[in-house]
């Protein structure tokens, strides 16, 4: 700045032009995510995060699973600003966790909570809540499927967590790949991202309910789902064995690894081993079959392509710099 007043000594329009030039860096540089945004504030929060992480999973790897999906539920409602994680308060009673799309699966809650409470005592109000959890995605991401990478950082946390948008922003497993492409794009993303994201599928668990009309009562002239091979489609019957039971019963989405970030899942999708309406889309539209049959070949093309589109997920409309705060508790805003 001392510089630029320097070499416009004596000249106005150019010193209101170089103070314009270096607000504008100023704004640019301060909007984005970095990699190692703690080095220097909080040089272990990365490191806190992954043994709370890895403890978690050495104890029940799906909470592995329900970090992941709880970073995708974020960041498609209101930006990744940790809304997700805020509770229901007298005055705000509807949070995110009460939507259908959330409240009774979501999983994985009080690893970040433990992660916090550490942070908070070695260094106080530094390190957002959003970030733990971009972290903790990535480390699970990590541990269940061997691939590392940088995830850049310097998220704020937002004040407002509301069920209805979690509701409308969250895709159903009923969706088209069209439905699909729509939410996606509203974010951002494209059908590529769609693709190498669900592979997040093989691992992790669904409730029964979510898919079990494709094998009892798909419509009124196939009571089975014709896209689902005949033999998964009856050893699945076995496990979720009517609409009833199937609220409370849950199934892993891969079966044959289910505490394994692999490309298995897109081989189930080759064979019609698809369990959600959404995923087995995947496969039987022209939109992205070419895909799903590439990424099934070829787990290599498929790990990078992942990364990336996480690390685009983890950057939907952050709130960054003065935007936000950092919460001291993951579950309440600050007051
Ligand atoms: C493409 C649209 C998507 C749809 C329609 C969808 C839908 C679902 C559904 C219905 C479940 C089962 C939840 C339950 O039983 O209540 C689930 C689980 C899961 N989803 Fe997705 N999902 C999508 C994309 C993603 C993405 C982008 C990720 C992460 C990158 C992800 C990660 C997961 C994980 C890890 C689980 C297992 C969670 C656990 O075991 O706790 N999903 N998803
Ligand atoms: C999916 O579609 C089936 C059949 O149309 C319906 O019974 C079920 O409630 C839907 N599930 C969700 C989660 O929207
Ligand atoms: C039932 O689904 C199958 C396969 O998607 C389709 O070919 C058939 O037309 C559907 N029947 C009705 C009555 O919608």
């Amino acid at each position: 700045m001392a510089y630029f007043i320097i070499i416009c000594k004596h000249n106005m329009p150019c010193l209101i032009f170089c103070l314009f030039l270096y607000l504008s860096l100023c704004i640019i540089s301060t909007a984005t995510l970095d990699i190692g945004y703690y080095q220097s504030t909080c040089p272990s929060a990365e490191a806190i995060v992954r043994r709370a992480v890895n403890r978690a999973i050495t104890q029940d790897p799906g909470l592995g699973a329900g970090l992941i999906r709880m970073h995708f539920h974020d960041c498609f409602v209101r930006g990744c600003d940790a809304s997700i994680l805020l509770d229901s308060t007298l005055s705000n009673p509807s949070s995110e966790k009460e939507s259908p799309a959330n409240g009774p699966s979501l999983r994985g809650f009080e690893v970040i909570d433990e992660a916090k409470a550490e942070l908070e005592i070695i260094c106080p109000r530094t390190v957002s809540c959003a970030d733990i959890l971009a972290f903790a995605a990535r480390d699970s991401v990590q541990e269940l499927g061997g691939i590392s990478y940088n995830v850049p950082s310097g998220r704020k946390d937002g004040t407002i967590s509301i069920k209805d948008e979690a509701t409308t922003n969250i895709p159903s497993p009923n969706s088209t790949v069209e439905q699909l492409q729509q939410m996606f794009s509203n974010k951002g993303l494209n059908l590529q991202d769609i693709v190498a994201l669900s592979g997040a599928h093989s691992i992790g668990m669904t409730r029964c309910s979510l898919f079990s009309h494709r094998l009892h009562t798909f419509n009124a002239t196939h009571l089975q789902d014709p896209s689902m091979e005949v033999k998964f489609a009856s050893e699945m019957k076995d496990k979720c064995p009517s609409l009833a039971a199937s609220e409370q019963v849950k199934v892993p989405l891969d079966g044959l690894t289910p505490s394994r970030l692999d490309n298995k899942y897109y081989r189930n999708l080759v064979k019609g081993r698809g369990l959600l309406a959404s995923d087995q889309a995947l496969m039987d539209s022209p939109l992205t079959s070419k895909m799903v049959k590439r990424f099934a070949k070829y787990g290599r093309v498929w790990m990078p392509t992942f990364v990336d589109a996480m690390t685009r997920m983890g950057s939907i409309e952050v709130l960054t710099s003065s935007q936000g705060e950092v919460r001291r508790h993951c579950r309440i805003v600050n007051l």
